[in-house]
């Protein structure tokens, strides 16, 4: 089987679709490549991530990697999401074929973009604590 349990439930059963309305937060991503885009909304209370949710126009390896991105935040404080990794969002889905690892990247990069708009909004630069958003490349 090309891809695991996790992947083929989260892809089905996608958790937190849909859109926060006055998020604290509102990232996206693109992948000029493959032309999936993912789009991500956080709710910040105390830095505290306390609501995640996202709309991915994107492959099932994107719609299952952003599902469990946000599954992996909610509840964290925004350093954990900070250091959330294309890696650990693989690894809690029992992995992913590596054509489909750039997938992941797009949702772990979601995540930083809604934290770098979210420190904008606070009136202070993003770059220094969430980095460059990069688009995936491959
Ligand atoms: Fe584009 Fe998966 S093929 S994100």
């Amino acid at each position: 089987m090309l891809y695991s349990e996790k992947v083929l439930d989260h892809f089905s059963n996608p958790r937190n679709v849909g859109e926060i309305e006055n998020a604290d937060g509102v990232g996206e991503i693109g992948n000029a490549k493959c032309g999936d885009i993912m789009k991500m909304y956080l709710k910040i209370d105390n830095g505290i991530i306390t609501d995640a949710k996202f709309k991915t126009f994107g492959c099932g390896a994107a719609v299952a990697t952003s599902s469990m991105a946000t599954e992996l935040i909610k509840g964290k404080p925004i350093e954990d999401a900070l250091k959330l990794t294309n890696d650990a969002v693989v690894e809690a889905l029992d992995g992913l074929p590596a054509v489909k690892i750039h997938c992941s990247v797009l949702a772990e990069q979601a995540v930083r973009s809604a934290l770098s708009d979210y420190y904008t909004r606070q009136g202070i630069d993003p770059l220094p604590i969430v980095g460059e958003i990069k688009e995936p490349e491959e």
